[in-house]
This record gives structure tokens, C-alpha cells and sequence, in this order.
């Protein structure tokens, strides 16, 4: 059985996921979740069992997915202080939670960390996988399947996941951001909102799919041509050094996460 440790959207995508998946081996889902409405919408939506008590899912479970807010861990571990689950295999998606603090709050050495992306809703996330030491390769793969549902997977050393955090965990924001950027720069040109948004996001969907294909380099040569429109833009871009200004945003975001494992854990 796997269990879940709260049940907001995060959780939600990935039971959404392990149910789309016909071939998987999991048949039982157990959610733990303080919020009636909440367990009650998850109970309709997916056919799962809830509860509102964490020491009995973690008691129940096999694999517990712990999937509520990093500050709220320490409580957890806490909460679950009682309860034997070393022989049980610890999956979390806290953000900047490390796996030697997971290891040690929860008493437990089978843990795995994992950071997917907010486009697991559309089950087309980015889950970056690290495995505490002496986790079996069996265990990582069943881990591994299951976020195979949601998106890709990639089993990276934790060390990389401050850079994982900005590029992936957070991309989706700053990706947002441009595409709003684009509209507003859209509307100040004459159009209205509802063209510009339509033109900006159908761009970015024929573009990423593009470029599944082809290389970024690729893709800015096959629409720049010499004199035109696009070269007028990107020297815009250069001059105001835009691949600086991602990189310091990417930083911002990755030093971050590195400070909020500090102050979430202590180490
Ligand atoms: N969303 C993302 O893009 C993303 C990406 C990567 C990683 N993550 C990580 O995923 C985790 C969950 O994020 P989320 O976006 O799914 O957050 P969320 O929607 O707020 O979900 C957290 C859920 O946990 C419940 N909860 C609160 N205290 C609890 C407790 N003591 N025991 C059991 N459940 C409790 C909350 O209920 P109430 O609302 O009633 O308090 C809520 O339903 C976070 O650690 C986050 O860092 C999220």
C-alpha cells in the first residue's frame, strides 16, 4: 500500500497519475489529510481511502509519500515519533528537505527524495529522483515507476537538487512569466488580450514541442534570417544581457532552497 501524508495538489497529481497507469502494481492508496472537504473530494475523485490520522497511515503503509509543506516536517516526525516504520520506504517531495534529515527525524534509513514540477497536473512533470544510500534498486524502481506516471524521471545525486530546484521546481513560474510578459507586450502593440494570449501560448506549445526535436541553437537559427524581425528582437536581448539575467534568477532560486534547508533542518 503506499500512503500519502497530506493531500493537496501535489499528492493529487500523483494518485491521478498511479491511477491513469493501468499497469501499475499499486491497488491500494491511502491519504492522510487534516481537511474534510478536502479528504471527502480525494475519496469521490479516485476511489481511495482517507483518514485523518497520520500515525494510522503511517502504521498501514508500505511506501509513505510525504507530501505536505517542508515547515510543517519537524511536527511530523513528532507525530509519528511512536511509530516503527524503519522498515518502510520514505518517499518526499518537500521541497529543501534533506535525506539525512529525513533520516534521522523519521527513524527511518529507506529514504527517497524527489522534486517534481507543477505540470505533473497535466501529468507531464519533471521528477528528479536521489536515493539515500543503501536504498535497493528494487525500491528505486517501484519509486521510479511511480513518478513515471506523472512525467519524465531522472535519478540525479542529491547534491544537484538546490540546481534541480531552480531549474525545474521553480521553471514553471519563471516560464509563466515570460508568457505573460509576452502578452503584455502583446497588448501594448495594439492587439487585445484574448489574440495575444492565444498567440503567446500556442507559440510556447509548438515551440517546446519543437524543440523535443531540435536543438534551442536550431530552432533560434531556423527563424532568425539576416536583417529580419527575430534578429532585430534577440539583439535587444543580448544587449540587455537576457541569458545573464536568467542565470541570476536561477542562482536567487537555487541559493534559496540551499538556505531553506538549512533553516527547515538545521544542517
Ligand atoms: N506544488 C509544486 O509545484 C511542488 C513542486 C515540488 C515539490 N512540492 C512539494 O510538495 C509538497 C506539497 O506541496 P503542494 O503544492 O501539494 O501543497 P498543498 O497543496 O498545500 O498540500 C499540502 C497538504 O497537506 C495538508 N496538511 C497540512 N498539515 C498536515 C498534516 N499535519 N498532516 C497531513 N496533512 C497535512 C494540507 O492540508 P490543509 O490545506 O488543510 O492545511 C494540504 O492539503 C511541499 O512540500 C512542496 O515543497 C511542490
Amino acid at each position: 500500500m503506499i500512503g500519502f501524508i497530506g493531500g493537496g495538489n501535489m499528492a493529487e497529481a500523483i494518485i491521478k497519475g498511479i491511477k491513469d497507469m493501468a499497469s501499475h502494481h499499486i491497488k491500494d492508496i491511502f491519504v492522510s489529510e487534516p481537511s474534510k472537504q478536502r479528504r471527502l473530494y480525494i475519496e469521490s475523485t479516485y476511489a481511495v481511502s482517507t483518514t485523518d490520522n497520520n500515525k494510522e497511515l503511517a502504521a498501514k503503509a508500505d511506501i509513505i509519500v510525504i507530501a505536505v509543506k517542508p515547515q510543517i516536517i519537524s511536527a511530523l516526525a513528532e507525530e509519528l515519533a511512536s511509530v516503527d516504520i524503519s522498515n518502510k520506504t520514505l518517499v518526499s517531495i518537500a521541497a529543501g528537505v534533506s535525506i539525512s534529515y529525513l533520516r534521522q527525524a523519521l527513524k527511518t534509513a529507506n529514504v527517497i527524495r524527489v522534486m517534481p514540477n507543477t505540470p505533473a497536473l497535466v501529468l507531464k512533470g519533471m521528477s528528479v529522483i536521489a536515493a539515500a544510500e543503501g536504498v535497493s534498486p528494487q525500491t528505486l524502481e517501484v519509486v521510479t515507476n511511480i513518478f513515471s506516471s506523472i512525467g519524465k524521471t531522472l535519478i540525479l545525486p542529491e547534491a544537484q537538487m538546490d540546481a534541480v530546484t531552480a531549474v525545474s521546481g521553480s521553471g514553471p513560474a519563471f516560464v509563466a512569466f515570460f508568457i505573460q510578459s509576452m502578452i503584455a507586450g502583446g497588448i501594448s502593440l495594439g492587439l487585445d488580450a484574448q489574440t495575444a494570449s492565444v498567440l503567446a501560448l500556442q507559440t510556447l506549445a509548438g515551440t517546446s514541442e519543437l524543440l523535443c526535436q531540435r536543438s534551442p541553437e536550431d530552432v533560434i537559427k531556423m527563424v532568425s534570417s539576416p536583417g529580419g524581425t527575430t534578429v532585430a528582437g534577440l539583439k535587444v536581448m543580448q544587449e540587455s544581457d537576457a541569458a545573464g539575467l536568467i542565470a541570476n534568477v536561477l542562482r536567487a532560486a537555487a541559493t534559496r532552497s540551499a538556505e531553506l534547508n538549512i533553516k527547515i533542518t538545521g544542517q
